[in-house]
């Protein structure tokens, strides 16, 4: 399975989030990475953790501009966000506990959630944004 590639697809044309989803892909690519080299638990584990932090880190960003700007659909985004924060957390968790180690089916999974998320949601927020001016 080929790394996940950006693309001008997958910009939602506003410069902060589209910045930071750059970093995302970038990220997965990292974890997926050291998967495929077989890199250390401790290795894999701590761009694990950087994966997480930076997904909330970029969540807060969102959230804080749907809140800024009063964003009609926030309700079922921030779902959205919460969802993959819990399913990355407990992962993270379960991967530092022993109990399971980094697969291709997880790089899919967040391949696709990815890709879905920012095709589908973030795109609809974007398109909001720019009808309050932000760039
Ligand atoms: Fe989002």
């Amino acid at each position: 399975m080929p790394n996940l590639e950006w693309s001008d697809n997958l910009k939602v044309n506003i410069s902060a989030i589209d910045t930071q989803h750059q970093k995302l892909v970038e990220l997965v690519n990292k974890l997926f990475d050291a998967m495929k080299i077989g890199k250390g638990k401790s290795v894999t584990g701590d761009i694990l953790k950087e994966l997480a932090d930076y997904t909330v880190y970029h969540f807060e960003t969102e959230e804080s501009l749907m809140e800024k700007y009063n964003y009609p659909d926030s309700d079922h985004h921030i779902l959205a966000h919460k969802n993959l924060v819990d399913q990355v957390l407990a992962f993270q968790r379960k991967f530092a506990k022993g109990e399971i180690t980094v697969t291709l089916e997880l790089f899919k999974f967040l391949n696709n959630w990815l890709i879905d998320h920012i095709v589908v949601v973030d795109k609809k927020f974007g398109t909001f944004l720019k009808t309050k001016n932000v760039k």
